[in-house]
């Protein structure tokens, strides 16, 4: 029987080829001025060809001014964008995928300077604890005619050909600050009661039917639950839900919270249905369609079942999509094993907050479709790469894909370098392993030749006659070069070998993300934990939601984590710390080392391979453990260099 995630389904004359949605990210593809690019449609179009059935474009700008987010989303504020939108949609139309702008009005949940110094607006003067400006309230005459902005930009989205059109009322945005008792103080008749703090949605939404007619199919994004004190509880978002019903809404896209509770990208340590609860509480009071999301990529098994047991019509799928472009069409053919699993790191809502373009940790050619830099190479070369970290093994796939015949090298008896370990705890067992076996599937799928156990030699690799010989041997944990730090023991070892001969009470050195790991894994086998850290916080290298996630995570697993503390030395069963100018001594079993990384050195194997006339190409990520980002584009982009 066809699966339910590939079922059609049919929303106010919307027909849809399955129940996968792409939800709406911003990706800063478009223009500086918001027109859309090439790099924009060749992303969505890789996404439509293979088989995603619904594409949400990401927050769509209806007035730039003031209602824009940051920086430079996809506009549709003024007919001259009219050309650019209707390319994309011809583009993704030609492989049968429907497509529907996410409009948009950021509210306060912006910084004065990113929208050319004026102030936020929003219906009250309360600013945002984490991302805004203190907002200007709104007047009369503002509401109205951003209430006239929304009518416009949604007959816009009809006349560019667009299949419908979705209202952003989610994760804190203008119209959610007009819905929630926390940032709607307003007296007059768009605020005060739920039913005059319901009013702007539904002017919005009236505004929009006048101008599109009932026909044209309306969606709804609201966050169903904002988590704040003093927001909009679950109780009111389900009154809210049968308002919009009642107002002519097609499909309610369900999510969670605003920049202050963030909850709505579930992360590491979350489980893989956490907002489910949500969709399902909302299809309980309306018979629309109605589209669940949080994580749901990443086990698809679990999309389906959300999809059979009616909790859902629909899953929007966000980062797997990002991670995978073909994710929808190995769901529809049953390979699960093919799907390269979205680590839930957050890195790509990282490079997009710091200005830069959207990017995966484990998709390098992420936003760089419309290079089409895949093709097949004329000649066909024969490589060996020595090392199965992710540096080696991106760079053996994208040389395989490029048509190349590659033999990997790998001293150890697994492949994955630091992602095995990462899949260690069980906390990130899921996203790690996944990815791993992704890895090895593709390698089976391309043919590769996987050497494990094999110390590479000169020698060794000349046996294979290789055109190309590619270092990626990575990286080595290092100590802290300080007294008695004989008496640590480095982390990713005792990750390895299961933490054996490990007593009670354990201290970790380092709060970085593999600090973090020993810490969770120890935590898992009910040691005592504490993790010393020099810097003011834990997890700094890792992406700012990821990070402020895991700090959660780690005191919820009550684990002590003392920042600011120096480690000044070390002893058999303690560790001597500086903490504000005075020294301690914390007493315990073990002492783990979590410092860092460096590069293994690769001089004396290059002199050699060069004295045998091998050519030799190096892959090494700065500070000795770059990060996963790193490591995947340094190796295909270096694997792209192959003639
Ligand atoms: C990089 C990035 C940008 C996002 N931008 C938007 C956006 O423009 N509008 C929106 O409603 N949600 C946005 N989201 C939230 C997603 O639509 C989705 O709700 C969230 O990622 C959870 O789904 P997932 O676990 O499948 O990724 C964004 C998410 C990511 C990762
Ligand atoms: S950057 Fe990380 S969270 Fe984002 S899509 Fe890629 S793997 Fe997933």
């Amino acid at each position: 029987m066809e699966k339910k995630i590939m079922q059609e389904i049919n929303i106010n004359g919307m027909k849809l080829k399955n129940r996968i949605s792409m939800a709406p990210m911003y990706s800063k593809y478009a223009s500086e001025s918001g027109e859309v690019s090439d790099k924009l449609i060749e992303y969505f179009v890789r996404r439509a060809k293979n088989g995603v059935g619904l594409i949400i474009l990401e927050n769509t700008c209806i007035e730039w001014e003031q209602g824009r987010i940051f920086g430079n989303p996809v506009a549709i504020y003024d007919d001259r964008f009219l050309p650019g939108l209707n390319e994309l949609v011809k583009a993704v139309h030609r492989y049968g995928t429907k497509i529907i702008p996410e409009i948009h009005h950021v509210g306060r949940q912006v910084f004065s300077d990113h929208i050319n110094g004026k102030p936020p607006l929003a219906p009250s003067a309360v600013k945002s604890k984490v991302g805004g400006d203190m907002p200007k309230k709104m007047t009369e005459e503002e509401i109205i005619s951003t209430i006239k902005a929304f009518g416009d930009a949604a007959l816009r989205a009809k006349k560019a050909g667009f299949d419908g059109v979705e209202l952003h009322g989610a994760h804190g945005y203008l119209i959610q600050e007009f819905i929630s008792p926390l940032t709607n103080l307003r007296n007059d008749r768009w605020g005060g009661s739920f039913e005059n703090r319901c009013r702007f949605a539904i002017e919005i939404i009236r505004e929009i039917r006048t101008k599109v007619g009932e026909e044209f199919p309306l969606f709804f994004r609201f966050s169903a639950e904002e988590s704040s004190p003093g927001g909009l509880t679950l109780e009111e978002g389900l009154k809210y839900a049968k308002v919009l019903e009642s107002e002519g809404v097609d499909c309610l896209d369900v999510t969670h919270g605003n920049y202050e509770s963030l909850k709505h990208f579930p992360m590491q340590g979350d489980s893989f249905d956490q907002l489910i609860y949500l969709s399902e509480a909302v299809k309980s009071e309306v018979s629309i369609p109605v589209i669940a999301v949080g994580s749901l990529g990443i086990k698809p098994e679990i999309a389906n079942n959300v999809l059979e047991a009616k909790k859902a019509d629909l899953v929007n799928i966000g980062r797997e999509l990002l991670a995978d472009s073909e994710f929808a069409k190995k769901v529809a053919n049953d390979n699960f094993d093919e799907i390269r699993t979205c680590l839930r790191c957050n890195e790509c809502t990282g490079s997009v907050d710091t200005g830069k373009y959207l990017a995966c940790a484990v998709n390098p050619e992420l936003g760089y479709e419309y290079k089409d830099l895949l093709k097949s190479r004329q000649k066909r070369k024969n490589i060996v790469v020595v090392g199965a970290g992710p540096a080696g093994l991106e760079y053996s796939i994208t040389a395989a894909k490029l048509g190349h015949k590659v033999t990997i090298l790998e001293k150890n008896d697994y492949i994955g370098g630091l992602v095995k370990i990462a899949s260690i705890p069980n906390y990130k067992n899921t996203e790690f392993s996944g990815l791993l076996n992704y890895y090895m599937t593709m390698i089976k799928r391309l043919g590769i030749n996987l050497n494990l156990s094999i110390k590479a030699t000169a020698e060794i690799i000349e046996e294979y006659s290789p055109d190309l010989a590619v270092l990626a041997v990575g990286s080595k944990a290092v100590k802290l070069p300080i007294k008695g730090n004989q008496y640590s023991e480095i982390a990713v070892e005792k990750l390895l070998d299961n933490g054996q001969g490990l007593g009670e009470d354990i201290c970790v050195i380092g709060g970085s993300g593999v600090g973090i790991d020993i810490a969770m894994f120890l935590r898992e086998k009910n040691k005592n934990v504490k993790i010393l850290e020099m810097q003011a916080e834990i997890g700094g290298e890792l992406s700012p939601m990821l990070s402020t996630h895991l700090k959660e995570v780690v005191k919820a697993n009550n684990i002590e984590v003392l920042t600011s503390h120096l480690v000044k030395e070390i002893k058999e069963n303690s560790v001597i710390v500086e903490h504000n100018g005075q020294e301690k001594e914390i007493n315990c079993d073990n002492i783990l080392s979590a410092v860092g990384f460096k590069n293994l050195d690769t001089t004396g194997l290059e002199k050699s391979l060069k004295d045998k006339d091998i050519e030799v190409q190096t892959l090494s990520v700065e500070n000795g453990c770059g990060h996963i980002m790193d490591a995947t584009r340094n190796g295909f982009w270096s694997a792209l260099e192959l003639d």
